[in-house]
């Protein structure tokens, strides 16, 4: 059984997470109710990016009330701080948002979201067009990092990382700061493997967490299809489906893994995964899996015309704050 996997905070964090990215309205609600309640997720992994904090934090309030039975310390909530809040001032801006509309009194896990840098901005505003000249740089990264850091003393999150950060990004961080991230959630499945990335986390004592772990099958992101041969072979061997070999292999790398779904069936079948292994064979042959394709870099997020950050309505916070 691989349930957990220890931070170096102490903490554990769940094998795997319900994702929450594009998951919106009463849909997004209705699956991380049913990915707690019914199927035994513990942890949902969210973002101020996502802008459906507060159609999670529906399903939070049930789950954690009366008729959901789940206490607090037995969930896990991430989220994300965008790239565009930096000072103490913008930080806890976000965290706050994050925390109201989650409906919680804290975070387990507050991740720097990209390590792309960009101009100082109000934490709400969408990242200025002039950002995307800088979004190789690493030069803030530190001073980003220094604010987690201090966010850690107001007990609204037990413990901070980073996400999309490479080694270099990393060995950047790791020469200045005073806290070693607990989490770098990274893109990670068979076609974007990153193992160099995954051996130095380890070393470091970092976790990896795995996002988009299923490449997003159905989509026209990159060109990653899902089932492939080699996979379909082998969940045809095991009697699992294709996405069930893809999260175990996640695992037994030992890395945790944060499938999205929507749909009843898949969120049980996506946590199915936990007291059943991958022959060495099968294991080998997905490592050599080509090709290699990354599918999330970031530049989405200056490009897209629905730029990302929405803004924290302040009719939807009362709205969810009087259920
Ligand atoms: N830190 C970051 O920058 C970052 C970036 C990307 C993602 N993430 C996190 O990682 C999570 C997962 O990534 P993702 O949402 O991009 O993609 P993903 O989990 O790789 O794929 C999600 C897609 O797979 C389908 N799916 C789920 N289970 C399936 C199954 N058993 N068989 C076939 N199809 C299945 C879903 O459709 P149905 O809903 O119809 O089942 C959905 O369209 C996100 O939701 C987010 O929480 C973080």
């Amino acid at each position: 059984m691989t349930d957990f996997f220890p931070l170096n905070t102490g903490a554990r964090i769940p094998a795997v997470g319900l994702g929450t990215w594009e998951a919106d309205g009463e849909a997004c609600t209705r699956a991380v109710r049913f990915a707690a309640l019914e199927a035994g997720y513990r942890h949902i992994d969210c973002s101020h990016l996502y802008g459906n904090e507060i159609q999670v934090g529906l399903a939070l309030r049930e789950i954690l009330g009366d008729g959901g039975g789940i206490k607090r310390e037995d969930l896990f909530l991430t989220s994300k701080l965008w790239f565009t809040a930096k000072t103490p001032r913008h930080v806890e801006t976000c965290v706050d948002a994050s925390l109201r509309n989650l409906g919680l009194d804290y975070l387990d896990l507050y991740l720097l979201h990209w390590p792309t840098p960009a101009p100082m901005g109000d934490a709400t505003d969408p990242p200025p067009a002039a950002a995307l000249e800088h979004r190789e740089e690493v030069r803030q990264i530190k001073e980003s990092w220094q604010v987690m850091e201090a966010l850690l003393a107001t007990n609204k999150v037990r413990a901070i990382g980073v996400s999309n950060f490479g080694i270099s990004q990393l060995q950047e961080l790791l020469g200045s700061c005073l806290i070693v991230p607990a989490v770098n959630q990274v893109e990670l499945h068979p076609f974007w493997r990153q193992d160099d990335l995954v051996e130095f986390c380890k070393r470091k004592g970092i976790h990896v967490s795995a996002h988009t772990p299923l490449g997003i099958p159905g989509t026209n992101i990159g060109s990653l299809q899902l089932p492939t041969s080699v996979v379909a072979a082998i969940a045809e061997e095991l009697g699992k489906t294709p996405a069930q070999v893809i999260l175990r292999w996640g695992l037994q790398r030992g890395t945790s893994v944060l499938p999205r779904s929507l749909t009843p069936e898949r969120i049980k079948l996506n946590i199915d995964i936990l007291d059943w292994c991958l022959a060495d064979d099968d294991w080998k042959a997905i490592n050599a899996m080509e090709p290699q394709v990354r599918l999330i870099n970031g530049t989405f997020s200056y490009l897209s015309e629905n730029a990302p950050l929405q803004a924290v309505k302040e009719d939807e916070v009362e709205q969810a704050e009087n259920i």
